[in-house]
């Protein structure tokens, strides 16, 4: 499918079939996010895949309970990806201070966004989940208190048959212009 194809047919899915991935689909998704470019080439970021059913599910029930209870949606998604912010270069560091940017949060979201399209060109639906209880989802998975986990992405395959809605977008001439704001 050409690239322009996989990016509109992509939604953000949260009804996901009882199907399991394979993990040569999941490995290919990495793969797409391990040559995502970065700062400074800092690829700041490192992949959790969970697949265990029984562990998946913990992980939901923890991390989707409570204030987060609007994303327990992501215990149908037989996987959970569990992006964790690792340390960029100590350059893009400085350079991030100095111009006031979050390198690595840009690096994550390319690097996430890569996996994503990836999973659309193999049929597999996904959703980036931004609130979660990111304590909880530590603590399970035995991932150091001193790390950040900005994002999680629920994959699983889902009903392509079914209709999607359009495109909620803003005008092209609203988000872009030439030669000038
Ligand atoms: C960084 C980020 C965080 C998001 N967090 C959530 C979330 O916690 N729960 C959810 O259901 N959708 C979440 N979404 C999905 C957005 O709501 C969705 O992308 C947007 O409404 C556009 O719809 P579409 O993805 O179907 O085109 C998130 C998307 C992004 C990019």
């Amino acid at each position: 499918m050409a690239i322009l194809d996989v990016i509109r047919q992509r939604r953000s899915i949260r009804h996901f079939l009882d199907r399991p991935v394979e993990r040569e689909k999941i490995m290919m998704c990495l793969e797409a996010a391990r040559l995502a470019p970065s700062t400074c080439n800092s690829q700041p970021w490192k992949f959790v895949v969970v697949d265990d059913e029984q562990l998946k599910n913990k992980l939901c029930r923890a991390a989707f309970s409570g204030i987060y209870l609007m994303n327990s949606f992501c215990k149908r998604a037989p996987v959970i990806v569990v992006v964790v912010s690792e340390k960029s270069k100590f350059l893009t560091m400085i350079g991030g201070l100095f111009r006031g940017t979050q390198y690595y949060l840009l690096d994550i979201g390319i690097a996430g966004e890569h996996f994503v399209l990836q999973a659309e060109e193999l049929g597999l639906g996904t959703c980036w989940i931004g609130w979660f209880n990111e304590r909880a989802v530590k603590s399970i998975l035995n991932i150091p208190k001193d790390k950040k986990i900005d994002i999680l992405i629920a994959l699983g395959y889902y009903d392509t048959s079914r209709k999607r809605s359009a495109h909620s977008r803003e005008p092209m001439d609203k988000i872009a212009s030439f030669n000038s704001y």
